[in-house]
């Protein structure tokens, strides 16, 4: 039996920075009211004809691997979480397999949106362990900004989510004190509809270029029970961590690093004080980059692990929670 290290990371995000007076040109919203309720203060904004998803994660990818001292050819498997796929089919791994240039190795697709970088590394570490994959890649990359109602009816929103990828590469280790020591994951499908981008939709009779003519433009935007979401987020994520500690007999005091997934500053900030946490062992970049969905968890991995904020022996959760709803934690002994 092996066990699953993460050994490098990596990400990308597009050049583009969208301020939060920007997007007071563009709807009733203000900075004051962005910064206090969200804690953003800018986000990146992809651009057509350059950026796409699939690009953005291979982007991510080839910084992991370069991190961790291997090349596109040692990968065995690919894991792409995104809800932002460049196409409604094929998926985005297949996509990177390609751009990678990777021999005919297995691609697979996870839709667990804010979770999905979670659940596609619970995947990968069960691979691992079994012996079936030796290194892994799991990327996690949305596009967001083109999704978005930026009218002032979607600001409640569009103010949050942000573009962007991020990407870990996996490996087999023997050690068995080291790597991921367990991943948790939730669903709870009944409020599958408080957090939803409704159309193109496979249970209408009619294609959606007809029911858009009827009037079912409301239904191409995200829709968000914000308060709903909040509410079960700050619930969730301290009982996902705590699920992950209990299960390794470990206390939230010896935590090296908690990376929260961005959902907003606030939620991280509750989380933080329900765990007693101090500053220097949560890292938060909500502020720079919004709400990335799927990246947000390896892009802040990223961040903390290159600014030295990570090191061999530390101990590391992992936590996020979102549409599905989902929800998800993963310890690592670093
Ligand atoms: O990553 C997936 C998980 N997602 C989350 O965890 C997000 C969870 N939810 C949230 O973060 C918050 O609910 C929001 C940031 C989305 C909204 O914050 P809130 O404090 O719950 O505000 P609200 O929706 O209750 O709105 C309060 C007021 C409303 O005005 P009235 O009705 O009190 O006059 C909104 O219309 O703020 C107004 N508002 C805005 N004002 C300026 C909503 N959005 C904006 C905006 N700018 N962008």
């Amino acid at each position: 039996m092996y066990n699953t290290q993460i050994i490098g990371t990596g990400h990308y995000v597009p050049d583009r920075v969208v301020t939060n007076s920007e997007l007071e040109e563009m709807m009733d919203t203000t900075d004051e009211w962005i910064v206090e309720r969200t804690g953003v203060q800018e986000r990146r904004w992809f651009e057509a004809g350059k950026d796409t998803v699939s690009n953005m994660g291979t982007k991510a990818a080839l910084s992991a691997l370069e991190n961790a001292g291997l090349e596109a050819k040692d990968v065995d498997f690919i894991v792409f979480a995104t809800l932002s796929p460049e196409y409604y089919f094929p998926g985005c791994g297949v996509l990177v397999q390609d751009q990678l240039n990777i021999g005919t190795i297995g691609a697979l697709d996870v839709r667990n949106q804010c979770s999905g970088f979670i659940y596609g590394l619970s995947v990968a570490d069960q691979y691992i362990k079994t012996g079936m994959y030796k290194t892994i890649l799991v990327i996690g990359s949305e596009i967001q900004s083109n999704i978005m109602d930026k009218s002032s009816n979607g600001r409640a929103m569009a103010v949050i989510f942000g573009d962007g990828a991020g990407a870990v590469v996996l490996q087999a280790t023997e050690d068995p004190g080291k790597g991921i020591l367990s991943t948790h994951l939730h669903s709870q499908g009944k409020h599958a509809m408080e957090l939803t981008v409704k159309e193109p939709s496979t249970i209408h009779k009619d294609q959606i270029i007809k029911r858009l003519i009827d009037g079912a433009e409301a239904d191409i935007y995200p829709y968000m029970n914000g308060k709903f979401i909040f509410k079960h987020a700050i619930e969730r994520f301290s009982e996902v961590i705590n699920e992950a500690l209990d299960k390794n007999h470990y206390k939230p005091s010896d935590l090296d690093m908690l990376i929260p997934h961005q959902a907003n500053l606030r939620i991280s900030q509750f989380t933080q004080r329900s765990l007693g946490l101090t500053d220097d062992k949560v890292w938060n970049n909500i502020q720079k980059y919004g709400n990335t969905t799927s990246a947000s968890i390896p892009i802040a991995l990223n961040e903390a692990h290159r600014a030295g904020k990570i090191n061999d022996g530390d101990l590391v959760c992992l936590a996020a929670f979102g549409s599905g709803l989902t929800w998800a934690s993963a310890l690592i002994r670093w």
